[in-house]
């Protein structure tokens, strides 16, 4: 059959996110492909618990099971201001405030409220590939940002406005997918003053930084926004249960009455079952012993992967090891073709993703993200040993 798809999907094969999945489901492979928080960290018992409760309470049953408000769930949104607080974001009312289906679907909506076709996004290099899928989805022109150790370069982000005007500037400023990478606090004031001067919006996506196991939390960019420019975007993804699809987003009431608007011809509201799980989760005080109880775990994951590292792969591969999150960014500086050692890879039963997609022009080609989040210790060693051995014989046969 041939079908005349839309021209912003018709070049769009979903091959890397596909993969994933499809690898994720062999046993023997040592995937560090995926972004999923750990399976032993999923609170089965407490969604059960609660679950029965709000389902015996015939009336907040029939509420749930009826169609409900696009912004929230009552109550809901109420709980929210107090986790905003802990990031810096004081006195945001209601009215600025939307609940959305996973962060991914505040990504869509601020691109569905903004871009035009041909409007330039600029992003930090290498970011999110779901975030850049939803641009192309938009017809939005991608431009990328140099980053270094610390995050987005400013001087080259002040360039890249100049020349391209954007409308929106998307950063991962926590812990960033696919990078590790945490923002100082003087990059995120900056980037706030910049976004007041020129006049583009800026997404803040925080899906990682209360998955922190070291170090001391930055305040987030929205603290610093004295003009209603950056839209701050959290999930429970990572914190209580990606499944649930439950997330919000910050901003001006002007800014959340449009992504409103724009959800309600997406989905119309977010689940309220989702919505009141997630709620009663945080008023039965489950939401911080449960991160907590993750933080071990993950803290124990990304130390194995660090010394698997130092003791397997080639002396070439430079590496972030970052204080919370899910991933670890590697870059060889040698000629690695990270795309085309996948199949050697897969071979010796170890996944990770290529580096290029990643990029807002597809570059990358000698670097990978490794996530660390979803295999034990043992098996991060079998696998960053593999990786190792297919990495190092390539270099020896020269790329
Ligand atoms: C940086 C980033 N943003 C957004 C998302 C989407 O998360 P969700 O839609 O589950 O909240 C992810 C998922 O991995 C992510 O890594």
């Amino acid at each position: 059959m041939s079908y005349t798809f839309s021209r912003a999907l018709a070049g769009m094969t979903g091959t890397a996110t596909r993969d994933i999945f499809k690898l994720l489901s062999r046993p023997e492979i040592v995937s560090f492909a995926g972004g999923l928080p750990a399976s032993d960290c999923l609170p089965v018992a407490q969604v059960g618990e609660i679950t029965a409760e709000i389902l015996a309470d015939q009336k907040e049953a029939l509420r749930i099971l009826q169609y409900g408000a696009t912004e929230g769930y009552p109550g809901f949104r109420e709980l929210l201001g107090p986790l905003l607080e802990e990031v810096g974001i004081r006195g945001a009312g209601l009215d600025q405030l939307l609940v959305v289906s996973g962060g991914g679907q505040g990504l869509d909506l601020m691109c569905k409220a903004f871009l035009d076709d041909g409007d330039t996004v600029l992003v930090e290099d290498p970011t999110f590939l779901g975030f850049l899928e939803t641009v192309r989805a938009y017809n939005g022109k991608l431009a990328g940002v140099r980053a270094d150790g610390s995050g987005i370069d400013l001087d080259d982000l002040e360039a890249k406005v100049r020349r391209h005007r954007p409308k929106l500037l998307y950063a991962i400023p926590d812990f960033s997918n696919p990078t590790g990478k945490t923002w100082p606090e003087d990059r995120r004031k900056a980037v706030a003053e910049l976004a007041a001067k020129y006049g583009f919006m800026v997404i803040e996506d925080d899906p990682y930084s209360r998955l922190r196991f070291a170090g001391t939390p930055v305040r987030s960019m929205k603290s610093f926004d004295t003009d209603g420019r950056v839209v701050y975007i959290s999930s429970f993804s990572k914190t209580v249960s990606p499944g649930l699809r439950c997330a919000f987003a910050a901003g001006s009431g002007e800014v959340i009455r449009k992504l409103a608007i724009g959800k309600q011809g997406a989905d119309l509201h977010t689940s309220s079952l989702s919505q009141a799980i997630v709620k009663r989760y945080l008023e039965k005080n489950y939401f911080y012993p449960g991160i907590e109880k993750s933080l071990p775990i993950y803290r124990q994951r990304k130390t194995a992967m660090i010394e698997a590292i130092k003791r397997h792969m080639p002396a070439e591969f430079r590496y972030t090891n970052p204080d919370g999150g899910l991933f670890i960014w590697g870059e060889f500086d040698a000629p690695v073709n990270t795309v085309e050692i996948f199949k050697e890879a897969i071979e010796k039963n170890a996944a990770y993703i290529n580096g290029t997609v990643f990029f807002a022009d597809c570059s990358g080609s000698n670097t990978l993200r490794l996530n660390y989040s979803n295999e034990s210790p043992e098996r991060i060693e079998a696998g960053i040993k593999a990786l190792g051995e297919v990495f190092k014989g390539r270099i020896a046969r020269g790329g």
